[in-house]
């Protein structure tokens, strides 16, 4: 759960408790103002404070007591050459103790790939993954091509300590230069810092809430936090990875010249070149981005860094995602609309809103249940009240009848019963527990965080038999109950108290979570966006009265500011791994709170403190195995929240627990921007917001934004008011209309995806990808594309009536852009910005001239998508050409046994279709082709060389569309089809 605004103060406001990876010896306070349930009390999330290193004035700057590193003994290698470093003076132990040798090794492992690492010489099996990732979490990308030429170059020096340039050959860039500056290298603390060019555009590092290009100002923090959507902290997943941009002039003889200021121009005539950078260090750091420089701060793991040479971002993200793992191919149907909440009650329930959507007909492709579905909270038990066992089977068979699916959620930590009652039997529990597959205490009993459930344990991906229990536990329940997906939440790991503060309570279980649960008495009143005042004032004051008298009952703040911090002094060769000398800024403070201990132990000796940051992989992982092992053929539906570099391989991502307010809605595109780069490219968010109320006017943009997201799902926490689309007439139609065009639009979605699953490209855009040659758009996350052809220009302010947007390369004349609502090219003033009328209810999306869509016909659920027949949309270019290409197969198999591939050409007023068969064959007649941009048609229009007759061809001369109709299903059996006029 990340902590919803309204409860933070409650929980940041409490007094200091600590016990960490220990048994809480106090008892819990039997008090509690929910029920006679024992509640956790407060205080034990809360830690002694720590300051973060980089706010504490007292921090000592590594750089200027720490004497680097000597290297020598230089060898050459197949692929590359080894070198020892040794420390170059005094140890300087300044947050941990000096490794005095290190390992230096250089590979050129790709021509698209080098990798530096270095790693203390002497790495054993007891230490090692405090250095080094474990394979069972993530393989190591190895040298595929040996002895292979590439544009990096690295070079080091010894003037004044070791440092290296990774530089581009052909343009004698230096992409990354440690030279000049102390790497220091402690059993706690791994420092490099690299220069950069001054006003650097730096993308990715997420999971990171924050504009699309990075700031030059800012410390990107990796300790996996559930502490909601928040930005600028550490939120839920860790990918070191960073694209940078640099754009160019070039002179009559080639030669480039950086720009370093950009900002006033909309020309689009620079040179764009970008490399990326992958530093594959799983541990608890800091990346500071400052000025002119960055520099990693990790509390552990070595200097592990892959670079990618690009020069152009598609090529950098296909050589990250071919290193780290291509995103998962998704099922057709997962492109459907999903609607989901903490809040349904029943199965009922779930067949009300079902009903509800397909009476408004607005599509719904997939049900969710949040952790209501359980019986106590717990795993894989169905709660007889509402969701019993026998009633779940008649209500998915509905549902699949339907051409609907059912996903619930499945959280991370597992309760652990009362031992002195019989009648409180978990045999998820037993069944684990028997395997060894739960984390420990370091006495090796049992670590008991807490959990929605009471006291819980957590799985150990570490452990042999943990991913076999955990698939066998999915496997038995999905024979209750036949899910199509799982959502694994809490997954960062999430504990709501410091240490195992179970240890010694087990007999008070179950016993309530210590916050007040949405919905529940001591809960606060949720707010409403901004603006609602101006739009439902009557609601808006006597929702603010009732806020108003909910805070004098609750006062939300009963601690005071921690002005005593704890700062460790480093111990020689001892690791504290509870308060590491070098505090991460973790949104926490102390690692301790919110989360299962560092201290917390895996089966192989391994600390939570050394993996914190994969667990969440891991599990999706192990669900990956599941749900082959449930449905070997079909590609696993998984939505993760906790995600490590890699994660996209086995699931899908959504941004966390966000705010109903228009900030969330803002921020979620370059969320999903980011996740784009980093492999997770089935993304995105709660729409209309999670915490807090939504409002008819902030539902409605966002049902309409997120439509344009590969990823599309309603979801709000418990407590609040309902916020699905038919709620609101106006809603209904927005999201009609959206919906309209992203059900078209489904056979163009699936084909990205298809290329990105293959080819490592990515499905939403930023500007700046797809128009490199103009900086201006380098910031640019207020609108974006889907795929390379679908422009999307969101209306994002409370109250406004109509949008400023940028049509790219317009300035130039060079691109022409098509309104899909009235199918005519934009008339655009040669200039950035142009206010676009966006009344509520509609949200202004663009077909870039220069491309085919293959369409089909919009429908409840994409199955009957899929049934419907098919339109091909040309919009044609300003000198009458356009491409694009289709993919198709089952939609479900992993590896299916019939494809289709089409390509589709248009020049000198010609379509040719080009048809490669895989067995694939289409059922769906080709109802019509349109083109769109046609001045002029010549008659008689000819398909495969022959006249059509002229009673399917209508050619609207104003808005300058053609369209053909007659053809049949015949279209799709060839090889080739041509259209001329
Ligand atoms: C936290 C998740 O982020 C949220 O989506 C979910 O509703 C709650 N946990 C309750 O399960």
């Amino acid at each position: 759960m990340g902590i919803p605004r309204s409860w933070g103060g409650i929980l940041r406001g409490l007094s200091a408790f600590c016990a960490i990876a220990q048994a809480q010896t106090s008892s819990p306070s039997p008090t509690s103002s929910h029920s006679a349930q024992f509640t956790v009390p407060a205080e034990a999330n809360i830690a002694p404070a720590v300051i973060p290193n980089i706010k504490d004035p007292q921090a000592v700057d590594a750089q200027t007591v720490c004497p680097g590193y000597t290297a020598s003994n230089v060898q050459q290698t197949a692929s590359g050459f080894t070198a020892s470093l040794s420390l170059a003076g005094d140890a300087c132990n300044v947050y941990g103790t000096d490794i005095e040798a290190l390992s230096l090794t250089v590979e050129y492992q790709r021509a698209d790939r080098l990798h530096v690492a270095i790693v203390p010489t002497h790495i054993g099996a007891e230490n090692a993954t405090q250095y080094l990732i474990p394979q069972g979490y993530l393989a190591e990308p190895e040298v595929e091509e040996p002895n292979v030429v590439s544009d990096l170059e690295f070079s080091w020096t010894n003037d004044p300590s070791f440092g290296f340039e990774v530089t581009r050959k052909s343009t004698k860039d230096v992409l990354f230069s440690t030279k000049g500056t102390r790497i220091v290298f402690e059993n706690q603390f791994v420092e490099f810092k690299s220069a950069l060019p001054k006003n650097y555009n730096l993308y990715g590092l997420g999971e990171s809430v924050h504009g699309f290009r990075l700031g030059n100002n800012y410390t990107k923090t990796y300790y996996a936090a559930d502490a909601g959507a928040t930005v600028d902290i550490n939120v839920y997943g860790a990918h070191p990875f960073f694209l940078e941009t640099r754009y160019f002039t070039e002179d009559a003889d080639g030669n480039l010249k950086l720009v370093e200021s950009y900002e006033a121009t909309a020309k689009s005539n620079y040179t764009s070149l970008s490399h990326g950078v992958f530093s594959r260090n799983a541990h608890g750091q800091d990346i500071l981005m400052q000025e002119d420089s960055i520099t990693y701060r990790a509390i552990g793991g070595s200097v592990d860094l892959y670079f990618f040479p690009g020069p152009s971002q598609p090529e950098v993200t296909k050589s990250y995602l071919t290193t780290v793992g291509l995103p998962a191919m998704q099922q057709y149907w997962t492109f459907g609309f999903h609607q989901c909440r903490w809040g349904y009650t029943s199965w009922a329930e779930l067949e009300d809103v079902v009903n509800n959507h397909t009476h408004f007909d607005i599509p719904l492709e997939t049900i969710w249940t949040d952790i209501d579905w359980m019986v106590r909270y717990r795993d894989f038990e169905n709660n007889p009240v509402g969701f019993d066992d026998e009633s779940s089977k008649g209500f998915i068979q509905r549902l699949h009848d339907g051409g609907r699916h059912y996903v619930p959620i499945i959280d991370s930590a597992i309760y652990i019963p009362n031992p002195s009652n019989p009648d409180d039997a978990y045999p998820v529990f037993e069944r684990g527990n028997d395997t060894g597959a739960f984390l420990t205490n370091p006495d090796g009993s049992l670590y008991v965080g807490a959990v929605w459930p009471g006291y819980t344990v957590f799985p150990d991906w570490l452990a042999e038999g943990t991913e076999q229990w955990w698939i066998d536990e999915m496997v038995r329940y999905y024979q209750i109950t036949g899910y199509d997906g799982a959502w694994i939440d809490m997954s960062e790991i999430s504990s709501f108290c410091v240490g195992s503060c179970g240890s010694n309570n087990l007999t008070l279980q179950p016993v309530h979570v210590p916050f007040a649960l949405p919905g529940e008495p001591a809960n606060p009143v949720l707010i409403y966006p901004e603006g609602f005042n101006k739009t439902n004032a009557t609601e808006a004051a006597s929702a603010s009265a009732a806020r108003a008298s909910w805070s004098s009952a609750y006062p939300t703040s009963s601690a005071t500011a921690s002005t005593s911090y704890v700062r460790t002094t480093p111990t020689p060769d001892v690791r504290d791994v509870n308060y590491p000398p070098y505090a991460i800024n973790n949104v926490k403070g102390a690692l301790a709170v919110g989360a299962i201990s560092p201290n917390a132990t895996h089966a192989d000796g391994t600390l939570e403190y050394d993996v914190h940051n994969l667990w969440g992989h891991g599990i999706l992982k192990a669900t990956y195995n599941a749900l082959s092992a449930i449905s070997p053929d079909a590609r696993p539906f998984i939505l993760g929240r906790s995600t490590f570099a890699g994660s996209g391989s086995y699931a899908a991502h959504w941004g966390g627990d966000n705010w109903s307010n228009w900030p969330s809605m803002i921020l979620s595109i370059p969320q999903a921007l980011s996740m784009s780069l980093l492999g997770i490219p089935m993304f995105g968010v709660d729409t209309c917001g999670f915490a807090d109320n939504t409002d008819m006017e902030l539902c409605n943009r966002w049902m309409q934004l997120s439509a344009f997201f590969p990823f599309y799902r309603n979801h709000n926490i418990l407590g609040a008011i309902s916020q699905e689309a038919y709620r609101w007439s106006s809603v209904i139609d927005a999201s009609k209309a959206a919906m309209a065009i992203r059900y078209q639009l489904l056979p163009y979605m699936y084909t990205l995806f298809y290329h990105a699953h293959k080819k490592g490209e990515t499905v939403m855009r930023a500007l700046a990808w797809e128009f490199p040659r103009n900086p201006s758009l380098a910031n640019a996350d207020r609108q974006f594309m889907l795929g390379p052809s679908i422009l999307v220009i969101p209306v994002l302010e409370q109250g406004a009536t109509s949008v400023n947007g940028v049509f790219p390369g317009l300035i130039e004349g060079e691109e022409v852009w098509y309104d899909w609502y009235n199918n005519t090219a934009v008339p655009v003033p040669a200039q950035a910005n142009t206010t676009i009328n966006a009344p509520l209810g509609h949200i202004p999306v663009y077909a870039r001239g220069g491309s085919v869509f293959p369409l089909q016909q919009s429908a409840l659920t994409t199955r009957d998508a899929r049934n419907s027949p098919w339109d091909i949309l040309v919009a044609l270019d300003k000198d009458g050409s356009a491409t694009g290409n289709l993919y198709l197969d089952d939609g479900v198999s992993v590896t299916p046994n019939a494809t289709l591939h089409a390509e589709f050409k248009v020049e000198n007023r010609k379509l040719e279709t080009l048809i490669e068969h895989g067995g694939w064959v289409e059922e769906n007649n080709l109802r019509n082709v349109t083109i769109w941009g046609v001045e002029k048609a010549n008659t008689p229009i000819k398909f495969n060389g022959k006249a059509v007759p002229p009673k399917n061809v209508h050619f609207d001369g104003d808005k300058n569309t053609l369209v053909v109709s007659g053809f049949d299903v015949s279209a799709w059996a060839g090889k080739r089809w041509s259209l001329e006029w």
